[in-house]
C-alpha cells in the first residue's frame, strides 16, 4: 500500500482534533501539511490547537496559519459547542512553532511538488484557504486526486435552518471547490449524524488502552455537549467522517450527485443544494457520502488513535 499524499485544512475544533489524530495515526495517509483557518474559534486559537494536536502525535508535520476571515465576511465562531478554547476545555501541551508562510502558499507549494492526480486534500472547516490556493494557481488543481470535505447538508443545517456551519462560513469558497472539476467527496450533516457519540459509547471506548493522544481524544469526547438536535442523547462526530472516507471508503455508501451553493443573501445563504435524485439533469460534481458503518468507524478511530504516542 502506498500512503496517499495528504493535505489537511482545518479549524480545531474538538472534532477537528480527533480527525487530525485519526489521519496522523493511519498508514494509508501520508500527511504532508496541516493548514489552519479561523472557524470554530478565532485563528489564534485554532492554530495553537492544531500545533498542540500535531505535537502530541509526535509527527513532524508542518502547521501553517491561513485565513482569519472568509472571502466576504468575518467567520462566526461556535464556542457553545467547542468551548472558548476550541478544545472543550481540554488542555494539551504547547505544540511546536508554526511553520513560516501563509496557508494558501503552503498548499500550492505542496501541490507543485506532487505528481498529477496524487494528492488527497481534506477540508474540515470553512474552505477559504483551499479556495485561495486554487484561485491563485488554478493549474495546480490537476495535482489533486480527491478533495474530501466535511461540509453541507442535503436536509437541514446546524448554524441556520438551511446551512451547515463550514458551508455557511465561506459559501463562495465552497462554491469554487464544487466547480473545480476535480473529484470531490462530501460528508454532510446527514452522514455525520450516523457517527453518533453517546455517553455509553465514550465509556465503552475508554476501556481501550492508549497513549496521550487517545487519552486526550477521550477527554474531548467526554467534554462535547449533547446536541439539542438529537434530544440531548449525544452528538455527531463530524470531521473524522471525512478522514475515514480517505482511509476506508468501504465503510460508506455513496452516490454521485450534482450540488450547488445558495449564495444569495437571505435565509438560505450557505445552503448546499444537493440533487440526490438527478432532477436537474446536471452532471455530477460530487461523491455524496450517504451511509456509514458506525461500529466499524468507531473501531477504526479507536485502533488508529490508540496506537499513537
Ligand atoms: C462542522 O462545524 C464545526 O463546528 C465542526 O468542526 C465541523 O467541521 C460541523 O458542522
Ligand atoms: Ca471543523
Amino acid at each position: 500500500m502506498t500512503p496517499k499524499p495528504t493535505i489537511i485544512d482545518c479549524d480545531p475544533g474538538t472534532d477537528d482534533a480527533v480527525a487530525l489524530w485519526l489521519a496522523l495515526g493511519s498508514p494509508e495517509l501520508d500527511v504532508r501539511l496541516v493548514t489552519v483557518a479561523g472557524g470554530n474559534v478565532g485563528l489564534a486559537r485554532t492554530t495553537a490547537n492544531a500545533r498542540a494536536v500535531v505535537g502530541l502525535s509526535g509527527r513532524a508535520v508542518p502547521v501553517v496559519a491561513g485565513a482569519e476571515r472568509s472571502l466576504l465576511a468575518d467567520f462566526r465562531a461556535e464556542p457553545a459547542v467547542h468551548g472558548a478554547d476550541g478544545l472543550g476545555g481540554v488542555v494539551l501541551p504547547e505544540g511546536p512553532a508554526l511553520a513560516p508562510g501563509i496557508a494558501a502558499d503552503a498548499i500550492r507549494d505542496t501541490l507543485r511538488g506532487a505528481a498529477p492526480a496524487s494528492v488527497t486534500v481534506i477540508g474540515l472547516g470553512p474552505v477559504t484557504n483551499l479556495a485561495l490556493a486554487f484561485a491563485t494557481e488554478p493549474a495546480l488543481a490537476d495535482r489533486v486526486a480527491e478533495i474530501v470535505l466535511m461540509s453541507g447538508a442535503w436536509a437541514e443545517g446546524n448554524i441556520t435552518p438551511a446551512a451547515e456551519f463550514n458551508a455557511w462560513n465561506d459559501p463562495e469558497a465552497l462554491a469554487m471547490l464544487l466547480h473545480l472539476g476535480r473529484p470531490l467527496a462530501m460528508a454532510t450533516l446527514d452522514l455525520t449524524a450516523q457517527a453518533f457519540v453517546t455517553p455509553a459509547l465514550v465509556a465503552d471506548l475508554a476501556r481501550r488502552p492508549g497513549g496521550a493522544c487517545w487519552q486526550a481524544a477521550l477527554r474531548i469526547l467526554g467534554a462535547l455537549p449533547a446536541s439539542k438536535r438529537f434530544g440531548h442523547r449525544g452528538f455527531p462526530l463530524h470531521d473524522p467522517c471525512a478522514v475515514a472516507w480517505a482511509i476506508a471508503p468501504a465503510l460508506f455508501g455513496a452516490r454521485q450527485a450534482f450540488a450547488e451553493m445558495d449564495l444569495a443573501a437571505g435565509p438560505s445563504r450557505g445552503r448546499t443544494v444537493i440533487d440526490r435524485w438527478g432532477r436537474l439533469g446536471r452532471p455530477a460534481n460530487l461523491t455524496l457520502l450517504e451511509t456509514l458503518d458506525a461500529p466499524a468507524f468507531f473501531d477504526l478511530l479507536a485502533d488508529r488513535i490508540a496506537a499513537l504516542p
